[in-house]
């Protein structure tokens, strides 16, 4: 496939919010969240929004790749949590980097968002319309919270990550995705209603709702199936993967998933712990901090898998 991830980057705002400060915010405990689901703090926005976190994580990846603005073609955000209905992040974010010459869109695939814009974008460069495509995850999840529900709130967090794809030959090995409009109530948030002079109804903003078991079944079920696909079709072994890098959901689907392909924890690297789980930007946040900590080796293979709301997964094979 002719695609390579040639930098990243990524942003965090600056306020992190720990189980214990969150337990004066809604009836929880610390204890409750790190056995359920591994997460011990979240980055929450204040001042940031998803476009200035996703112009500061494009900004980085493009300094990462050692590339010109106006080399890029394409800029796609995966994102449920966009500022403005319109223009668009990806829009914005082309006018405050300069990238003069991409075509810029957003898209919604929740969780699964930044694998699905990399798999279009590889899909550009196969059929000749894009050299240098920026893929951003970028989400601000706080606001669609409602913070009396314990059930959700103290999952997520906001954040964005961003990586540069350019046309190469070796680079991207396999990509799958996947989608269950059938599994849609399992995790949702309704936009506006029909409102207008024919239909007049009072409207207040609403706030995601999850089925937390029917999503950990979704997860733990679907997720090993794609990465396999996506192993069989690049023509190697689960053992010739150096890491995993998972959408950072809850550390007990993330370790139901390395128990069912038969890989030790250590290849499944996390930042759950630390960020929550950021949707779109969880998995190019985590290759940006392996990528900078000097983790990933030229020629090292390594696998992306993304999952959510939609229902909606993919995976990805990669040399980097
Ligand atoms: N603090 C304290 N108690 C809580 C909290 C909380 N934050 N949330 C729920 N509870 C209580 C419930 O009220 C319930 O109490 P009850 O027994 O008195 O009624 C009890 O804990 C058990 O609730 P469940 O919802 O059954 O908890 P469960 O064991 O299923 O764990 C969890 C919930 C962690 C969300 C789990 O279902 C899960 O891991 N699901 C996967 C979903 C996920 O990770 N979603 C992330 C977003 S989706 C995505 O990114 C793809």
């Amino acid at each position: 496939m002719p695609a390579r991830i040639i930098g990243t980057g990524s942003c965090l705002p600056i306020r992190k919010v720990d189980n214990k400060e969150l337990e004066k915010w809604t009836d929880t405990t610390d204890e409750w969240i790190r056995s359920r689901t591994g997460i011990e703090s979240r980055y929450i926005a204040v001042e940031e929004t998803t476009t200035s976190m996703a112009v500061e994580a494009a900004r980085r990846a493009v300094e990462n790749a050692e590339v010109r603005a106006e080399e890029i073609d394409l800029i796609i955000v995966g994102t449920v949590s966009g500022d403005m209905c319109f223009p668009s992040t990806a829009c914005q974010i082309q006018n405050a980097i300069s990238a003069v010459n991409a075509t810029a869109f957003d898209l919604n695939a929740a969780c699964a968002g930044f694998l699905f814009g990399l798999a279009i974008a590889e899909s550009y460069m196969a059929c000749g319309r894009a050299e240098t495509a920026l893929v951003i995850g970028a989400e601000t999840l706080s606001k669609m919270m409602d913070w009396n529900d314990r059930s959700t709130c103290v999952l997520f967090g906001d954040g964005a990550g961003a990586a540069v794809v350019r046309k190469e030959e070796v680079g991207i090995l396999s990509m799958v995705q996947g989608t269950d409009g059938g599994g849609g109530d399992a995790l949702w948030c309704h936009n506006r209603p029909v409102n207008n002079p024919l239909v007049k109804k009072e409207w207040k903003p609403e706030y995601a709702r999850m089925n937390g078991q029917a999503v950990f079944r979704f997860a733990v079920k679907t997720v090993p199936g794609a990465v396999m696909q996506a192993l069989d079709q690049a023509g190697i072994s689960a053992g010739q993967i150096k890491y995993f890098l998972l959408h950072q959901a809850n550390i007990r689907i993330i370790e139901a998933v390395a128990k069912k392909l038969g890989q030790p924890a250590e290849k499944f690297p996390t930042n759950l712990q630390e960020c929550g789980n950021i949707s779109a930007g969880s998995v190019p946040l985590l290759m940006d901090m392996l990528n900078r900590q000097g983790r990933l080796q030229k020629g090292d293979k390594i696998v992306l898998a993304g999952f959510g709301a939609g229902l909606t997964w993919g995976a990805a094979v990669l040399t980097w």
